[in-house]
């Protein structure tokens, strides 16, 4: 059965994005563009990704990917993409992207079905992994801290969880990262 893993960056107050959605500060960081072996081993136990618009959006601007496809993430590979937006966005000729819209539970048995064995990357924004963790359908939280504040932004996850949802499993250090692993109970 799929695992639904959040797994992000985060800066150490606790957000993905500065205000322009700008990751500047990540990449400002050695080993910020990721790729490291760790991410590789995660990524080969990954089958569906999972993110919501202003993450897809981010990615087609950054890799320019209306005019290169071609540049569709090498690490998302063919792995079916659900997007969630409602909007009408455009497709990334060559990429599995799936649009949806709605509550989580409702795509919930296309994306479980679609995983199979493996797991779920929900990639990004924070609300969208608080809508997974409301439907109770969010296992793990991975966090990838760096050494940067921004004061405001796009927030790591806002909700409210308890030590009666969160166990702290796993603690790593990656150069200047230090990378946070949490069971989450439904
Ligand atoms: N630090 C990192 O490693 C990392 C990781 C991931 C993302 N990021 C960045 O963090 C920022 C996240 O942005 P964000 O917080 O705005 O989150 P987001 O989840 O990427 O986008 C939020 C938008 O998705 C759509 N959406 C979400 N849930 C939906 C649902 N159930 N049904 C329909 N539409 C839904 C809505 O927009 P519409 O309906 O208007 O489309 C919503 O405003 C981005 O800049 C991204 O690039 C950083």
């Amino acid at each position: 059965m799929a695992r639904v893993i959040f797994y992000t960056a985060t800066t150490l107050d606790g957000y993905l994005a500065d205000e322009s959605d700008s990751l500047d500060w990540l990449f400002a960081v050695p080993g910020g563009e990721g790729g490291d072996a760790d991410f590789h081993g995660f990524l080969d136990g990954i089958g569906v990704l999972v993110q919501g618009s202003a993450t897809y959006e981010w990615v087609l601007r950054h890799e320019g990917l209306l005019d290169h496809p071609e540049r569709w993430p090498t690490f998302y590979g063919r792995r079916p993409t659900w997007v969630f937006t409602s909007r009408t966005l455009p497709d990334v000729p060559g990429a599995d992207i799936r649009f949806a819209s709605g509550p989580v539970s409702a795509a919930w048995p296309q994306i479980r079905d679609a995983a199979g064995d493996l797991d779920v990357w929900v990639v990004g924004g924070g609300d969208l992994a608080g809508q997974f963790a409301d439907a109770g359908l969010l296992d793990e939280i991975r966090v990838s801290v760096a050494p940067a504040t921004l004061g405001a932004g796009k927030p790591l996850l806002p909700r409210r969880l308890g030590a009666d949802r969160l166990t702290l499993t796993d603690v790593r250090r990656s150069g200047q990262f230090a990378e946070l692993t949490y069971a989450v109970r439904a």
